[in-house]
């Protein structure tokens, strides 16, 4: 089987942490960021052989399929032409600010995602990698039948795609459940049991919201399984769509 070439395009927090977890899984993966290839030098040499940088075009053009790990404010800056065609994972959450919000979203009148396929006519997009921290992806990874193996909620439009997200979840050391389409992918999202916390417990009392995001971020994985995925799914209520800083 020739080796997977994941494109990553945003490498911050999420993009450099399943990079890594891609790496050590036997992908290839290329690198980009905002500021240009040569910023990520360091990284690169850290990840070693199977890790090159590119630009965001490089990146959508040259790999099997794509992470969009970027925040969902640059949606409009991700390169579409090149990744028309493309499978494209969508981690991101909607986090309005002042000044910035997405009265679509607001609204309920789109998912975050359903808003991101919009945008990228032509790709098919695939909501996942969006509900847990990279701290955990680089805890919680098990080979395959493990029995505390993680399960992760993905959601699409288009079934070859998802098939595609779900093998490439699986060289990485998780199980899908496939919670149905880009409009259904709320179910996950900001807001819902499912977002974050079945994945690292329950938080210390009294945190602040940015508090609480540190602690997220720095808390070891608690594994969840196939079956609490679809349970936490299924009595999910529709919440504020975004999650508010
Ligand atoms: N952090 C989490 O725990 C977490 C968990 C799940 C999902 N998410 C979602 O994942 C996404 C990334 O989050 P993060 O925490 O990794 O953010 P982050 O650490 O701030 O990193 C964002 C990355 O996006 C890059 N970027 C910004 N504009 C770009 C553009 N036009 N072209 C290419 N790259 C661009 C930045 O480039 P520079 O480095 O050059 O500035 C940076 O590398 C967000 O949408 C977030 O909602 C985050």
């Amino acid at each position: 089987m020739s080796t997977i070439t994941l494109g990553i395009i945003g490498t911050g927090m999420v993009g450099a942490g399943v990079a890594r977890r891609a790496v050590d899984a036997g992908l290839g993966v290329i690198l980009s960021n905002s500021r240009g290839p040569r910023t990520l030098a360091g990284l690169v040499a850290e990840l070693g052989p199977r890790a090159r940088a590119g630009t965001a075009a490089e990146a959508a053009r040259e790999a099997d399929l794509v992470l969009a790990s970027l925040p969902l404010a640059a949606l409009d800056r991700l390169p579409r032409a090149e990744l028309a065609g493309k499978t494209v994972i969508d981690p991101m959450n909607y986090a309005p600010k002042p000044g910035w919000r997405l009265p679509e979203l607001d609204s309920d009148e789109l998912t975050s995602s359903e808003l991101v396929q919009r945008r990228l006519a032509g790709a098919r997009v695939v909501k996942a990698l969006h509900n847990i921290g990279p701290r955990q992806v680089l805890d919680l990874f098990r080979p395959a039948g493990a029995p505390d193996r993680t399960a992760l909620p993905l959601s699409g439009d288009d079934p070859a795609a998802k098939k595609e997200v779900e093998d490439l979840l699986d060289l990485l050391g998780f199980d899908a459940v496939d919670l149905g389409s880009l409009a259904g992918s709320w179910r996950s999202g900001p807001n819902t049991p499912l977002y974050a916390f079945p994945y690292v417990g329950q938080p210390p009392a009294g945190l602040t919201v940015h508090e609480l995001v540190a602690w997220v971020q720095s808390a070891p994985g608690v594994p969840v399984s196939a079956a609490r995925v679809k349970e936490l799914a299924a009595a999910t209520v529709r919440g504020p769509a975004g999650f508010e800083m």
